[in-house]
């Protein structure tokens, strides 16, 4: 028998980095209309770049939760802004990538209610092909699917894999395929064309995109960026990009088995063209 058969039909918003002022209006402006207009039963947000474009604070956690923001992941950036060593143990939505070493302040998972009832577990993990060495996410999702396994534990997971090479997130992807319901890929701030259902029934995106101005090096001022690559020496802060945001996310709906069953990019307001998951629009 299948003991996932009959769990509740769920409607997920992942909506990626959210870099900076321009970026946090948009989350704030966008998120409680598509909350209600889709009737989500989860949005879970990545805050990395929230604060000025490195970190996040307390207030703007408030803020996105306020706004119907259920789960905050983070990600290399995670503690830029030194508050957050401190707060993080009283949010406990608020997530740092779960492969952080053992006794560092915060915790990578959470399981959060939907007002429906529903288990949702939220996961955040780094990569570390071109990042810090942190522990082996692919162990640490084991670790985690095995304390509460889709269906048993919980009616939905989500996975933020938050990494930099492209072949890392995709044999992630494939690695935790059928066990969790969405595989939603950060940090590298640009959206890629390929959500889709893998064989094994999991929502999966190489990358989100950011919520940010796309006027700009990955969500940050061109000029600094620009002096960098051409002249090779610092020589000013990087600084978020202020024009109007994009909110970029990717929806997902759960079937019975709790693994998806559609899947669609979003993208509304700023420099990109606009997309919707047309199927909750019926
Ligand atoms: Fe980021
Ligand atoms: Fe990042």
């Amino acid at each position: 028998m299948d003991r996932r058969a009959g769990l509740p039909l769920m409607r997920l918003l992942f909506i990626g980095d959210v870099v900076g002022r321009a970026g946090r209006a948009a989350l704030l402006a966008h998120a409680p209309a598509l909350r209600d207009r889709w009737r989500l039963d989860l949005v879970v947000a990545n805050a990395e770049n929230a604060a000025g474009g490195f970190g996040v604070t307390e207030a703007i956690c408030d803020a996105f939760f306020a706004a119907g923001v259920d789960a905050i992941t983070l990600g290399n950036h995670a503690f830029d802004q030194r508050e957050a060593l401190v707060f993080i143990d009283r949010q406990p939505r608020l997530l740092r990538p779960a492969n952080y070493p053992k006794g560092a302040p915060g915790r990578g998972v959470a399981m959060i209610e939907t007002a429906a009832g529903a288990k949702a577990l939220v996961i955040n993990l780094l990569g570390r092909v071109f990042m810090d060495p942190l522990d082996d996410p692919f162990q640490r999702v084991d670790e985690e699917l095995a304390l509460c396994p889709l269906g048993a534990g919980c009616d939905a997971a989500i996975v933020d894999f938050h990494a930099e090479a492209t072949s890392e997130k995709q044999a992630f992807g494939y690695y935790v395929d059928g066990r969790v319901s969405l595989i939603a890929c950060t940090h590298t701030h640009v959206p890629t064309a390929d959500a889709r259902i893998l064989p094994g029934g999991a929502g999966f995106v190489t990358d989100v995109g950011m919520t940010g101005d796309y006027d700009s090096v990955i969500g940050m001022a061109k000029e600094e960026p620009l002096r960098r690559f051409t002249r090779h020496i610092p020589s000013g802060r990087l600084e978020p990009a202020l024009g109007a945001a994009t909110l970029c996310g990717v929806a997902v709906e759960t079937g019975r088995d709790g693994l998806a069953r559609r899947i669609a990019p979003l993208r509304v307001g700023g420099a990109l063209a606009p997309t919707e998951p047309e199927f909750w629009n019926d």
